[in-house]
């Protein structure tokens, strides 16, 4: 069995009100100057318990500016604002992006490596500043994961990942999540399936990760729909907040391949968010990779609420249908023409996402140019009646 190395949060705090529980946490620790990253949909929820702190003479500079993949420059003026406040920890409260910044802060608020010596697998050294992460999605899983993604110069979407990501603490609350709107719920849902199911159907798979990976796939698939369809569902939330937690337990000791490392060029050029990307070509790509890995493609269909008893193939493709309607039934798009991606693109997002290695070596089958090329054809023009 080849070996795995988990690194999960030093605490981890899932269910609804844990946010309360981050506010007792924080209380505890003696610290003063609390640097915040958010986003204003979830200002009114964190307010009474922020305000808990500022009464224990906590000062707290909230920053609600990150919208979207941010950028490094996005990140180096948060930094810069970080030092001038003079934080001595950091909170990310928000989806991945504002907590893929929230982490890097952390680790370069007094980080003597600078931030592009940090880019790329494990380069970075260190982290002196506590830092917590509050998910107000669930999806990207960036409150457990050793990553922070990030747009260069360049246009080209880049990680930092080391353990040093890894928060002090992760308080999962599905509470934080009733107030976001179906199509997000939706897109990042799929997201959060894809991060177990492309950990499951991997090339470093491992039995640790297949026990959350499949019941991760199978939570999600049996309850989005119900978090779309109505939000105030506190059920659904939950269990679509637990499916996202295994999902991003996945990404350290597994993490992703083809459908990340082909939805890159969407986000990077196209700006299709990442959920969204996510869901236009999964199916495609489990397609393409069945063949590979029948066997593992059944579990995920069988998951999924395939018919048990038939033969891999066919519990695969069922697999493959009831993800696509999955998608079609929480209102996402089915084809890239829907989002006036230009089909001459095709080439040139082959090009870019091959340049993923660091993504596409975990993949069952290997990808080639014109492999990407079809997977992307075939996510054009598949739009059903
Ligand atoms: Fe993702």
């Amino acid at each position: 069995m080849q070996s795995v190395t988990i690194i999960n949060p030093g605490k981890l705090v899932f269910g609804e009100n844990s946010f309360e529980q981050f506010i007792a946490d924080y209380t505890a620790l003696g610290l003063r100057r609390l640097y915040v990253v958010s986003i204003p949909p979830v200002a009114a929820q964190i307010a009474n318990g922020l305000d808990k702190l500022r009464q224990q003479g906590v000062s707290i500079h909230i920053d609600n500016s990150i919208a979207g993949e941010p950028s490094f420059s996005d990140f180096e003026k948060l930094l810069a604002a970080a030092r001038d406040f003079g934080a001595d920890s950091v909170a990310g409260i928000g989806g991945g992006s504002v907590l893929d910044v929230a982490k890097l802060i952390a680790v370069q608020i007094k980080n003597t490596q600078t931030t592009a010596e940090v880019i790329g697998i494990r380069n970075l050294k260190e982290r002196a500043t506590y830092l917590a992460c509050i998910p107000t999605t669930s999806g990207t899983g960036s409150e457990v994961s050793p990553n922070a993604l990030f747009i260069d110069d360049s246009g080209a979407k880049v990680g930092v990942i080391s353990p040093f990501l890894v928060p002090d603490a992760a308080y999962i609350d599905p509470a934080l999540t009733l107030s976001v709107p179906a199509s997000i719920t939706a897109s990042t849902g799929i997201d959060a399936l894809t991060h177990c199911l492309e950990a499951y159907t991997n090339n470093f798979a491992h039995p640790v990760t297949d026990l959350i990976a499949l019941e991760g796939v199978r939570l999600i698939a049996r309850y989005l729909q119900r978090a779309c369809d109505n939000g105030r569902d506190m059920e659904a939330r939950a269990q679509v907040a637990l499916g996202s937690m295994y999902g991003g337990m996945c990404l350290g000791p597994v993490n992703t391949a083809a459908v990340h490392a082909l939805s890159y060029p969407l986000g990077v050029t196209y700006h299709v968010p990442h959920g969204l990307s996510i869901a236009l070509l999964l199916p495609y790509v489990m397609e393409f990779n069945l063949p590979a890995a029948p066997q593992r493609h059944a579990q995920i269909g069988l998951a999924v609420g395939a018919a048990p008893g038939q033969p891999d193939i066919d519990t695969a493709l069922q697999g493959i249908e009831l993800i696509k309607q999955l998608i079609r039934s929480c209102g996402l798009p089915a084809s890239l023409d829907e989002l006036n991606i230009p089909f001459d693109s095709i080439d040139k997002m082959a090009e870019d996402a091959l340049k993923i290695q660091r993504l596409l070596k975990n993949n069952v089958r290997s990808v080639t140019h014109q492999d990407a090329v079809n997977i992307y054809r075939a996510a054009f023009n598949k739009v059903e009646a």
